[in-house]
């Protein structure tokens, strides 16, 4: 019998991140600035964590529009942020240059599935909130964790988040494989707890908080660990 490329898993995934990019795009355009402008829980406490450890250059991973990102900027870092929906990034750019931090963001339209554009330890931190939960594989997760181990000076810390198993939302929608499951349109990679241990492994895992987000609410793990 002959398979399609579709049946390929490499093909299905390229194809629902594609999807997913869309999506993000439209939704952005559809309602500017969503997440609101104050920075989230997540970053509040990873600046405070950066902030203790000496960092000065931050890389934010799936900014979107930027709440964080600007956060960190009106806390004295330097960022960062990189995200696949330009349109995203573009209403990060005007408001960091309308709040006078356009010195202090720059901004890169990249996909996480692929090396992130930055040398061999050059930054001191990396920042991911509802990043890693994204439609991701857990190969394309492994391996986005050993190119933020890759670009983070000796010593530096990762801050992320995630959705988990404990989420509403996991088991509901449509199954994508690989504990991928899509539900208005958005596609969610809930982790287990287990996927969190291994890629803490070659790191000094220093927190795992459980907390919520959101109406719904979405239930996420708010992960701190450093890189020896
Ligand atoms: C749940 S939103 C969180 C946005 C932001 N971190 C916040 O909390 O305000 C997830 C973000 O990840 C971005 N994203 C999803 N998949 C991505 C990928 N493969 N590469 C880069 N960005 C991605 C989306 O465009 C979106 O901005």
């Amino acid at each position: 019998m002959t398979r399609s490329t579709a049946d390929q898993p490499h093909e299905r995934e390229a194809g629902l991140a594609a999807e997913q990019r869309r999506h993000w795009e439209r939704t952005y355009a559809a309602n500017p600035g969503m997440y609101g402008a104050e920075a989230s829980g997540p970053a509040r406490h990873a600046a405070r964590a950066f902030g203790e450890a000496g960092a000065h250059e931050v890389l934010e991973l799936g900014a979107g529009h930027g709440r964080d990102a600007l956060s960190f900027a009106r806390a004295g870092f330097s960022v960062l942020a990189t995200d696949f929906s330009d349109v995203g990034l573009a209403q990060l750019r005007a408001q960091a240059a309308a709040d006078g931090l356009a010195d202090l963001v720059r901004t890169a339209t990249h996909d996480v599935r692929t090396p992130l554009p930055l040398p061999d330890a050059s930054v001191d931190a990396v920042y991911a909130h509802m990043l890693l939960c994204m439609a991701l594989s857990t190969a394309e997760i492994r391996a986005l964790v050993r190119e933020v181990a890759r670009v983070l000076r000796p010593g530096g810390t990762f801050a992320y988040t995630v959705r988990h198993d404990g989420d509403a939302h996991y088991g509901a929608g449509t199954d994508r494989g690989d504990d991928i499951w899509e539900h208005g349109g958005f596609a969610v990679h809930f982790f287990s707890r287990a996927l969190v241990e291994e890629l803490a492994q070659g790191w000094t895992l220093r927190e795992v908080h459980a907390f919520e987000e959101g109406e719904l609410p979405r239930r996420l793990w708010r992960v701190t660990q450093t890189r020896p």
